[in-house]
């Protein structure tokens, strides 16, 4: 039986087994209690309630304005309903870069105020000082490499990273640099594939592509991209599963209709 079925509660650990046995790990994003639950039964390894609420929940342009409260809030409710997966807390931009106690107080407030099970951070080298101290408490940390969101003012575009020698190079060292400060895995978002590849390959750790290629040890998707709901996000690396944004608009014309008709509610539907 794989590691996955055979766990009760997916753990940092299991991830670690399941890279050494070459087992692939699932991971989606959750960010309220109905949309948790179904990703928990559907038995996906890792939820990531990711800062991309601050996108898929609040319509906003960027990943910038998500705050520490915003965070908690949301994995509050996916806590509530998630019994197996490993659920990751990203940690919002301005709680823990250029500052590591900051970093460590946002991480203990995310861990006791959530009950989650670890936090993400994304960058290499400038914040592996906020990495290491937040580990020196017991939080896991899983970090984030190649287009990291937040820093998309840095960049200017949401094109794809690390092309050139010298990008790819940082981020292979930076892959390395956040293994020794303890990391249990690493994101990595929207990079060439076989750069993906030497990555995996050259750490011990975990490592969850996003647009990074098949040679990850782990695919991971935002989960309203996955089921169709967001539809104006049409990059390469996203395969649609469901076109839930047309189910959904068909469901509540069918609901304007029969009410407008006068077909709803029904004598059975009635009391
Ligand atoms: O916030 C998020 O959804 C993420 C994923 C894209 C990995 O960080």
């Amino acid at each position: 039986m794989s590691i996955h079925a055979n766990a009760k509660k997916i753990t940092t650990h299991t991830l670690q087994e399941m890279k050494a046995a070459g087992e692939k790990i699932t991971m989606l994003t959750a960010y309220d209690y109905s949309l948790a639950k179904l990703v928990d039964q559907g038995g996906v390894d890792i939820i990531l309630v990711g800062d991309s609420a601050s996108n898929v929940m609040a319509g906003k342009d960027t990943t910038v304005p998500m705050t520490l409260e915003h965070m908690i809030y949301h994995a509050q409710c996916v806590e509530r309903a998630v019994e197996k997966a490993l659920i990751v807390v990203d940690m919002p931009f301005g709680t823990y870069q250029g500052n590591s106690r900051l970093a460590l107080e946002s991480a203990i407030k995310i861990m006791k105020e959530t009950n989650g099970h670890a936090v993400k951070l994304e960058g290499g080298s400038e914040i592996v000082e906020s990495i290491e101290r937040i580990l020196t408490a017991g939080i896991p940390v899983m970090g984030h490499l190649g287009l990291t969101p937040q820093s998309i003012y840095k960049f200017g575009t949401y094109s794809v990273r690390a092309k050139e020698e010298e990008e790819a190079k940082k981020l292979i060292e930076d892959a390395k640099l956040l293994e020794q400060a303890g990391c249990f895995g690493i994101v990595l978002e929207k990079i060439p594939s076989e750069l993906a590849r030497a990555v995996t390959e050259s750490v011990s750790i975990p490592i969850i592509g996003i647009g990074a290629g098949p040679h990850c040890d782990g695919q991971v998707l935002v989960l309203h991209d996955l089921l169709g709901i967001t539809t104006d996000f049409s990059p390469r690396f996203l395969r649609r599963y469901l076109n839930l944004e047309e189910s959904i608009t068909d469901a509540v014309k069918s609901f304007c209709k029969d009410v407008r008709d006068g077909d709803f509610p029904n004598e059975s539907e009635s009391y």
